[in-house]
């Protein structure tokens, strides 16, 4: 009987494990260098995590379940935010501060599977809580772009795309939204991309625009604004530099940090979950034609409604499955990501071949990563080409002589001649 796996979800044989672990360990190396630490939760929460206040998007999403006589429903987690918020609230006050986290969880939500978008995938998410002002939102963009600098990203292929859930609200006020409708016009927003013109259109004249205040709507959301440039966005939105001083603190920030020239100003973003209060940015392909590589923002409310202090909070959330696209598509794959042996162990004569098993075993037990020939032949051609084709970094040819062994550099073909109980020494060195 043959049964597929379910759609929207990946098997990883072990070349896609290797890449997935190739990204996995930049993620942790990069989070660990700018001072996060590694958290994690449940794969499944209680249903009402997710209710709260992550917004109707993410809840028509969600694969929930209850037990067979069970009363209570859960859902395998969408995303790790609420977890996260819940995690910090019930230890609040005795976390050191600031709480600076982050986690590679497997996600899941029941979207229609599509380039960019499945129903199991991986993300990273870097949080900085109980840190006031800017420079909390500043470091968590530069951890993402430090990330991407480190895997061969330019500016030139992504944008942080930067924006102020006050300010749009601000500028939706101002053309006429009345502000119950506020958090539907950001839902809108969010969505434009992915809606016809005309319903795009129509859903906004619902929210209380005319055809006009559309137009100006959508020109307000369409321009870019550098950084350092924040009083020409005010001029053109019309709006006084004192309600952007949050931006203007991030952009001092992001200048100080190094990174101005990855970030710039799209008033366009809001971001779709509900519990967002200031500051969110998202990660774009520079056409734009991708989903968002990774978004965020501040969250300062949600720690709060888990039942802790009030505490400010910001952080994002990257995908592999975007990341991974973006890669490919820039060509910055490395030719070879699964961990290559250090040694290759072949006999080449009857005596040689009663030293195998031994040596493998003292190889390994000193800890390193031997391989070894399943193969009868004692043809030294095929062998060492069993070995190249390893990738082994050293090949351990062993023969008729008792005590030694040639050991060769499969990179630079230099061969020399070592004691066998000399051999891990002689790798450890030389690797
Ligand atoms: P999000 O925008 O829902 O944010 O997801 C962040 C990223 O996860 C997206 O930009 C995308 O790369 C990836 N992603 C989301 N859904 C899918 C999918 N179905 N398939 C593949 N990749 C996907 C959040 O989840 C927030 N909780 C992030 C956050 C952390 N905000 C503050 N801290």
């Amino acid at each position: 009987m043959k049964i597929e796996k379910p759609k929207g979800t990946r098997d990883f044989y072990p070349q896609d494990m290797a890449w997935q672990n190739y990204i996995t360990d930049a993620w942790r190396r990069v989070s660990i260098r700018h001072g996060f630490e590694e958290v994690d939760g449940p794969i499944f929460e209680k249903l009402d995590l997710y209710k709260v206040k992550s917004g109707d998007g993410i809840v028509s999403e969600l694969f929930s379940f209850r037990r067979e006589n069970g009363t209570t429903d859960f859902a395998l987690r969408p995303e790790f935010t609420p977890t996260l918020a819940r995690m910090v609230a019930d230890k609040a006050n005795s976390l050191p501060k600031p709480v600076k986290w982050f986690t590679i969880p497997n996600l899941c939500r029941a979207e229609r599977p599509q380039r960019g978008r499945l129903r199991e995938f991986l993300q990273w998410n870097v949080d900085l809580l109980g840190l006031e002002g800017e420079l909390a939102d500043a470091e968590t963009i530069l951890v993402a772009v430090d990330f991407l600098r480190e895997l061969g990203v330019t500016p030139e292929h992504v944008r942080v795309k930067i924006s102020h859930r006050d300010v749009v609200r601000n500028i939706l006020i101002k053309l006429g939204v009345a502000e119950e409708n506020i958090l539907d016009a950001f839902n809108l927003l969010d969505r434009r991309d992915k809606m016809e013109v005309e319903d795009f259109e129509k859903a906004a004249m619902k929210l209380g625009l005319d055809e006009h205040r559309v137009q100006r709507f959508q020109e307000a959301c369409r321009s870019r604004y550098r950084t350092g440039s924040l009083g020409s966005l005010c001029k053109a939105i019309g709006m006084p530099e004192e309600d952007v001083k949050e931006l203007q603190e991030l952009d001092d920030k992001l200048h100080a940090l190094g990174i101005a020239e990855w970030c710039e100003y799209d008033l366009g973003i809001v971001r779709g979950l509900a519990y967002y209060t200031g500051v969110v940015y998202e990660i774009h392909e520079s056409s734009g034609a991708e989903r968002a590589l990774a978004g965020g923002g501040r969250y300062d409310n949600l720690i709060n409604l888990f039942g802790g202090p009030k505490m400010p909070a910001v952080g994002f959330g990257m995908g592999d499955v975007v990341l991974s696209n973006l890669l490919r598509d820039k060509g910055l794959i490395p030719e070879n990501v699964a961990p290559r042996p250090d040694v290759y162990v072949i006999a080449v004569s009857d005596a040689g071949s009663e030293k195998v098993l031994p040596l493998i075993a003292d190889l390994r037990a000193k800890g390193l990563h031997a391989r070894f020939s399943y193969k009868t032949t004692k043809n030294m051609g095929r062998l060492l080409k069993e070995a190249v084709g390893s990738k082994a970094k050293f090949a351990c040819i062993l023969d008729d002589a008792e005590a030694t062994a040639q050991v060769k550099n499969l990179d630079t073909q230099e061969q020399v001649e070592v004691g066998i109980d000399e051999i891990a020494k002689y790798l450890h060195e030389n690797l």
